[in-house]
């Protein structure tokens, strides 16, 4: 084990407490504690977030080394997730990983949680060829960046207001489904079909917009449940169908736009909304026909996860990316592995 470059990652930026142990770049165990505690209240809590961190921080990484057959002793570095995120549940991660490389002497290494969404597919082969062109679609976020080498991110677009995942998950509120409710409308627009129509936003360069089209689906849910009010449930597989149609034609539109801009032709989709199947079939069958080389993650590594972490802070590891104690959490955190973090 001497030899070898064993990472302990720990990811808290949102509601997922996540824990992996990561050997030579490869995932050897990945423990999500997903906080099923913000379903009741509709969306995340912060508070209630970063005490569900402080909670189950150290089962998961005990968890984590215990799968991995690791020791603590056998580790060569902690990675831990700086930003963006909720800044309360970052600061448990960080004092966390703080405290365990003091009492381990090992060095620290700070991630971007933006940046480890597109280093997921460095998780298992086969691996994107540079340039490689991501879409990464969270809760929080919605990128599009061009990789040029695991370390060198460029951001080409981003939402200019909600993300993509934002837009599912409000969606799912006005229609009575449980939080996270990007995976019920997945399941549900499977038995739909997108008949109804809503306005794409015609926004210039890569950037996307999602807030108009939250206000076209609440007028559109409103204005039918006064005329109907069985319209939700009698309409809801087609509702569900209809919105997420609309959500990938946005995201495909861009996408499609930036590769013939760029001429690159490995692309790929991360973070949450990458679960989608509707958005993994949309990539799919787009790259077949424009000639793509198309990479679509392992759901596991698509969501937020520790493994994605740790693979981000193996290639700073051997590039030599380290941190010094005073790192402070960043809410904000732009997506660029140039500067110094
Ligand atoms: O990357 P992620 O796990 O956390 C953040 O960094 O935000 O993304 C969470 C988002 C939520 O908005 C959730 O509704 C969405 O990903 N999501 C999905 C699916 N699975 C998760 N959206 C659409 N379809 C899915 N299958
Ligand atoms: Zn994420």
């Amino acid at each position: 084990m001497k030899d070898k470059i064993i990472i302990l990652a720990i990811e808290s930026s949102c509601d997922d407490t996540s824990a992996a142990i990561v050997l030579d770049g490869a995932v050897v165990s990945n423990i999500v504690w997903s906080q099923d505690i913000h379903e009741r209240y509709g969306g995340i809590v912060p508070e209630v977030a970063s005490r569900a961190h402080q909670d189950y921080i150290l089962p998961v990484v005990e968890a984590a080394l215990r799968e991995s057959g690791m020791l603590l002793k056998d580790l060569k570095a902690i990675a831990i997730t700086r930003g963006p995120g909720l800044i309360g549940s970052l600061i448990v991660g960080l004092s966390f990983a703080k405290g365990l490389a003091l009492g381990l002497k090992v060095p620290l290494i700070s991630v971007n949680h933006m940046e480890a969404h597109v280093l997921a597919h460095w998780a298992e082969p086969p691996y994107p060829a540079f340039p490689f062109l991501c879409l990464t679609v969270s809760g929080g976020h919605t990128q599009l960046v061009v990789a040029h080498s695991h370390l060198n991110l460029e951001l080409l677009g981003e939402t200019l207001d909600d993300a993509a995942g934002e837009a599912f998950d409000k969606t799912g509120k006005l229609l009575g489904l449980p939080y996270p409710a990007g995976p019920h409308i997945d399941r549900l627009a499977a038995g739909g079909e997108a008949k109804f129509d809503f306005p794409i936003p015609q926004i210039k360069g890569y950037d996307f917009s999602f807030s108009g089209l939250k206000t076209a689906i609440l007028y559109f849910i409103q204005k039918n449940s006064q005329e109907n009010p069985d319209f939700i449930p009698g309409q809801l597989n087609h509702i569900c169908a209809s919105v997420q149609h609309t959500i990938i034609k946005i995201l495909m539109q861009k996408l499609i736009k930036a590769a013939k801009d760029t001429g690159i032709k490995n692309i790929g989709i991360a973070g949450g909304v990458s679960a989608n199947q509707g958005l993994r079939r949309a990539i799919a069958e787009t790259g077949k026909i424009k000639g793509w080389q198309t990479y679509i993650p392992d759901f596991v590594y698509c969501t937020d996860n520790a493994g994605m972490i740790g693979i981000a802070g193996y290639y700073k590891y051997i590039n030599g990316q380290f941190s010094t104690h005073d790192l402070e959490p960043l809410a904000r955190m732009p997506l660029t592995s140039k500067i110094k973090s």
